[in-house]
């Protein structure tokens, strides 16, 4: 670290999960207050492999508020950015503490840098990490306590449930003004300990209709989706049933439906969205394959508004099904056998064995970039460490 402290300089730093829904959240009643059509779950994901790291600070020294995101400075007037500075500010305010040294902050500009450790708009839920984060790091720096995934819901939808660890369910709630629209944990990280998920990236480049353009056009034009609608609080049971009683069989088939779902009213909008190519429908067979050779499901895909596959599976069934992936998915020739699967020992990946002549899919070379290997994780977390921060010690973004 070089140069002075800057005792004027207050930060906080934080870091918040990426979650990936088993009920999805796919259209709005409210734009603007980002109301979903209906209720969503999610499972969020361990931090070492996937996180958002976000640091805020706030000084007198400061004449404007700013934002810089994986090293570049952008702008801060997106509407959602501000709405959720206004509102964090508006609480803030309504709990003054009456300590004029921890006050003193409401009065002043913050910076904020943030960073992902995997690749932003890869259709890797970045934009909930990041908004979580931002939330969460802020309500530290302003003393804003209790439910404030409603805030981050403002951010983006799916970022309500990044403020949890474990499994979390978004209410849609029924109020106007969205204040119990927010999200609940379901069920602690600690509850499932044999939960494992596996992140196929069969692409690392940004998605062609973004979510939030998307979700508005099928709800638009998709006759379906009314269909959709009905059907989701029943789903929705049903999967927090089979969580909370660890009945994987039951949640790996409803994961599955729930994805299947979400693409066809992708498909039934007008004109047609598609956020899943060949890749991602061979990794579909593949895992139908396996559950149809194993006599039973073993494993569940998800896919958001992307191509890459989100795999849910038992602790003991990741060796046998990541070598079908290599066999089937090999990495390219350009990639090192190490770095293709990350977040798991090499040895722990096993040479495959057994029959595989049942499956009739063809053996596709760098389809599959690599994986990530990762469990059930916890909420946001701060870091003390000033090593952790993304600011100097005389408040400069550390780019
Ligand atoms: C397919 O939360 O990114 O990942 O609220 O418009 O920011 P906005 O949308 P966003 O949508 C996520 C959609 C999804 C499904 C899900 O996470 O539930």
């Amino acid at each position: 670290m070089s140069g002075k402290s800057n005792p004027n300089v207050r930060c906080v730093t934080c870091t918040a999960p990426v979650n990936i829904a088993v009920i999805k959240y796919w259209g709005k009643t409210d734009e603007t207050r980002i109301l979903p059509t209906n209720p969503s779950l999610s499972v969020t994901l361990g931090q070492d492999e996937l996180r958002a790291k976000t640091s805020v600070a706030a000084s007198s020294s400061f004449t404007e508020d700013r934002l810089w995101l994986n090293g570049i400075e952008q702008s801060i007037s997106s509407p959602r950015i501000q709405n959720v500075l206004k509102e964090i500010r508006r609480r803030a305010h309504k709990r003054k503490s009456g300590d004029s040294k921890n006050d003193v902050v409401l009065t002043q500009h913050v910076h904020i840098v943030s960073e992902n450790n995997f690749p932003t708009a890869a259709g890797l839920a970045s934009s909930a990490a990041g908004y979580a984060c931002l939330v969460f790091a802020l309500g530290k720096l302003f003393g804003v306590h209790g439910e404030i995934s409603d805030i981050a819901r403002q951010g983006s939808g799916s970022a309500c449930r990044s403020l949890y660890g474990g499994y979390v369910l978004w209410k849609m709630g029924s109020k106007e003004d969205g204040s119990d629209s927010h999200a609940v944990q379901v069920q602690p990280e600690t509850h499932w300990p044999q939960m494992r998920s596996l992140i196929l990236v069969v692409s690392d480049q940004k998605k062609h209709v973004g979510s939030t353009e998307g979700m508005q056009t099928t709800v638009q034009t998709s006759d379906l989706m009314e269909k959709r609608i009905k059907l989701v609080d029943k789903r929705t049971a049903e999967i927090t049933k089979a969580i909370n009683e660890r009945d994987f069989p039951t949640f790996a088939k409803i994961t599955m439906q729930e994805s299947n779902q979400l693409h066809a009213v992708c498909l039934d909008t007008y004109p047609p969205i598609f956020y899943m190519t060949d890749t991602s429908r061979l990794i579909v067979r593949l895992v139908h394959a396996i559950n149809d050779i194993s006599g039973k499901v073993k494993v569940a895909y998800t896919f958001d508004a992307g191509p890459n596959a989100c795999l849910y599976l038992l602790e003991e069934d990741v060796p046998r099904v990541l070598s079908l992936v290599r066999h089937f998915f090999p990495p390219s020739k350009d990639m090192k056998d190490s770095s293709f699967v990350t977040g798991l020992k090499l040895d722990e990946i096993k040479p495959l064995s057994g029959d595989i002549s049942q499956i009739n899919i063809p053996i596709s070379e760098g389809a599959v970039k690599y994986v990530i290997h990762t469990n059930v994780g916890p909420g946001p977390q701060v870091l003390t460490d000033p090593k952790e921060s993304l600011f100097t010690s005389e408040g400069k973004p550390r780019l």
